[in-house]
């Protein structure tokens, strides 16, 4: 890999930021320095070094966020997004998945497309657990509704979710699917409201409660692995 492409994915700077840094003598590669960016470079086999700082390469990257209220789960908005959270400097970030705005809890920020793609694909059924607080309480016939599937805005079919209620007005649901709003419009079809809306877990992973609204860390290498587990 050309040396200036290494240095720039893993946010040293813009590509001729990373050339001008080069031509200055900031860089070295097993102890020379290098001022040519196209210089060969073997990821985690030669020692780059940026102001005597060890660069290592990491191809993907993933984090847990504890989102906060107030910010779009998007790249890019004109309110505040996710990403306006983090000091990470990799490109192409994204959220793997979307919440509300007003939505808070679990997040998976990463640049792994191929993950995201199976942990979002309706055909893996990726459970999202979620901590709701409604208006009033849901009925028993409510619950067993939302236990056997149920249409929504008159003609959208959701799929069987997992329901218990775990104190007043409060209750842990389990969906498998991730239609626009889905869980809000599902308490809109029994005449009911959600007031406040967390996700706790996606899959295995389960929100670090450690994590303040707005922190981030990144996974440890047995969440990432358990979360890279799909049966055949
Ligand atoms: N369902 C919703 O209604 N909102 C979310 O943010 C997530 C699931």
């Amino acid at each position: 890999m050309r040396l200036d492409k290494y240095l720039a994915d893993m946010g040293v700077g813009t590509r001729s930021e990373v050339k001008k840094l080069m031509k200055k003598g900031y860089v070295t590669v097993n102890d020379a320095v290098i001022k040519n960016g196209a210089f060969q470079v073997e990821p985690n086999v030669d020692m780059v070094i940026f102001n005597d700082i060890p660069v290592f390469y990491q191809e993907f990257v993933y984090y847990m966020m504890h989102k906060p209220e107030n910010y779009v789960s998007s790249t890019r908005d004109d309110s505040l997004t996710v990403l306006d959270l983090m000091m990470e400097p990799y490109k192409g970030l994204f959220p793997c998945g979307r919440l509300d705005k007003d939505t808070t809890g679990l997040l998976l920020i990463t640049n792994d497309g191929q993950l995201a793609h199976k942990l979002l694909s309706p055909n893996h059924h990726v459970e999202k657990e979620y901590l709701v607080h409604s208006d009033h309480p849901l009925t028993k016939e409510d619950m067993e509704l939302f236990e056997r599937g149920m249409t929504i805005d008159g003609n959208e079919e959701v799929k069987p979710a997992k329901i218990m209620e775990t104190g007043d007005c409060e209750y842990h649901l389990i969906i498998k699917e991730g239609k626009y709003h889905q869980i809000k419009r599902m308490y809109q079809a029994v005449g009911n409201e959600v007031v406040k809306l967390k996700r706790l877990r996606m899959k295995n992973l389960v929100l670090d409660e450690t994590l303040a609204p707005g922190e981030y860390r990144a996974l440890s290498k047995e969440e990432l692995d358990a979360l890279k587990e799909f049966g055949c």
